[in-house]
């Protein structure tokens, strides 16, 4: 069994196929998929996708490119839809200092908004950080954000600050990069993060893994980046899929 902890299924993407896709996710051994949300409206379908399909969990909250929507309103309804069954964590919020499609001051309210309500609700947080490690890092320290789960999703920072994340109680989850020809400081981080910190994602539709890289992505890929942490970890693939499973389940409270 495999858990792709991030998968945008309410993607525009998905709009003529998505029961197919989670038919194959499922034929591939995908049982569990988290979706995370990016914005209001990508909530809302959230919450009907996890409605509609057994397996399929949910995360609401504001990505760091929309961070500019984000206004008081927003907020409120983003908690209500929190509470609902199966939306299991806050996110994907944090700081994309990459595409600056919001500006900066905008993004770090937006995160820290988001961080709090997480603590309000006890709920887990799922952070996008693009290169933002230095004010991501701070930001989640002083809004005490690991008592109630941190995931690093489709990490890319370096082994080193990825075994301090582990030290303040963090949890990486590694995407379809892992797999790519170029994939050396990813491999580093595969190595030096223990296997009870571990998760795997898709990041669907983006960044497909080989050998379907440039293609949509989908969830039932996600075993090629088992595969490969199988081969980084010396471990066998069953080994790879059951433990990040698991980790998924309790990070998420599944
Ligand atoms: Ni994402």
């Amino acid at each position: 069994m495999l858990f792709d902890s991030h998968a945008h299924l309410d993607s525009a993407s998905f709009e003529d196929d998505r029961a197919q896709v989670v038919e194959r996710a499922r034929d591939a051994g995908v049982n569990l998929v988290m979706n995370p949300s990016v914005d209001l409206e990508s909530s809302s379908k959230v919450l009907k996708l996890v409605k509609e399909y057994e397996g399929i969990y949910g995360a609401v909250g504001i990505h760091p490119h929309s961070a500019s929507t984000m206004d008081d309103m927003t907020m409120s309804l983003l908690e209500g839809l929190a509470k609902k069954e199966k939306i299991q964590a806050i996110g994907e919020i944090g700081l994309d200092y990459h595409y600056d499609y919001s500006p900066r001051p905008v993004q770090k309210d937006c995160f820290i908004e988001h961080l709090r309500m997480a603590r309000r609700l006890g709920m887990p947080v799922i952070i996008h950080d693009r290169e933002a490690n230095e004010d991501v890092m701070r930001i989640l320290r002083e809004e005490k954000a690991f008592e109630t789960g941190v995931l690093m999703h489709c990490y890319s920072g370096s082994a080193e600050l990825a075994r301090q994340y582990v030290r303040l109680g963090a949890s990486i989850s590694i995407a379809g990069p892992v797999t790519f020809k170029n994939a050396r400081k990813l491999v580093e981080v595969v190595k030096t993060v223990p296997m009870e910190r571990l998760m795997i994602e898709t990041d669907s539709p983006f960044l497909s893994p080989v050998p379907n890289r440039g293609k949509r992505n989908e969830p039932a890929f996600v075993r090629f980046v088992a595969q490969r942490i199988s081969l980084i970890k010396e471990i066998a693939f069953e080994e790879v899929a059951a433990v990040t499973s698991g980790n998924a389940k309790a990070f998420f409270g599944i």
